[in-house]
């Protein structure tokens, strides 16, 4: 198993895990399915603003996937970004989700980020335990701002300090 950036040929494989966590869960809060041309999109926008879209990749197949993207667009956030994980429903709780987080903190610290932010909705179990076992501390939770499948869902945000608190920085 390899974690590599992602190239437009992982593009197909991307779309079929993100479109199954969309169908079956609340981890992305919306029922609408992604054609591979939104996803390619989605991954080159991202790439242009020089932030990483990662594949775990065994041979040539596509085991999951993470990305973080600026957490808003206001200039005062351009220290913390938001990064999101997806395993392929195949190949959950082998330790895949750990390891592209890492590779996302590793790549955050070296774009010089502050911080790490998760959005997780409230009762996806399995992230808020696998970002607690890393070093997010659940800073905010948010009642039912969401909707999905008729029924209101919870934000959970969690956050990581990529350096020291009150590090210094050349604004
Ligand atoms: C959440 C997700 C990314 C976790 O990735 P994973 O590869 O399955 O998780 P890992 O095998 O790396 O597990 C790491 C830790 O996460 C937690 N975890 C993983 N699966 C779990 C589950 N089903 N129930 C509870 N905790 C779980 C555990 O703390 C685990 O550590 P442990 O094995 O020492 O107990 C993955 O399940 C997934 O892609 N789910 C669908 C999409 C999603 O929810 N993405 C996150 C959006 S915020």
């Amino acid at each position: 198993m390899t974690i590599r950036p992602a190239t437009a040929q992982d593009i197909p494989a991307i779309t079929a895990i993100y479109n199954e966590v969309v169908a079956n869960s609340n981890a992305v809060w919306t029922e609408k399915q992604d054609s591979e041309a939104d996803r390619l999109a989605w991954m080159q926008a991202r790439q242009a603003l020089g932030y990483p879209v990662l594949v775990a990749v065994d041979d040539t197949t596509v085991l999951g996937y993470g990305t973080f993207g600026d957490f808003r667009a206001w200039p005062g956030y351009r220290y913390s970004v938001e990064h999101s994980v997806y395993i392929g429903k195949d190949y959950r709780g082998r330790g895949l989700g750990r390891l592209i987080v890492e590779e996302l903190v590793t790549a955050a610290t070296a774009l010089g980020k502050h911080v790490l932010i998760a959005g997780i909705d409230g009762s996806n179990e399995a992230s808020l335990r696998l970002h607690a076992q890393m070093g997010f501390v659940e800073v905010a939770r948010m009642p039912e701002i969401g909707r999905k499948f008729g029924r209101w869902l919870d934000l959970v945000f969690m956050q990581r300090m990529l350096d020291a608190p009150g590090a210094a920085r050349a604004d």
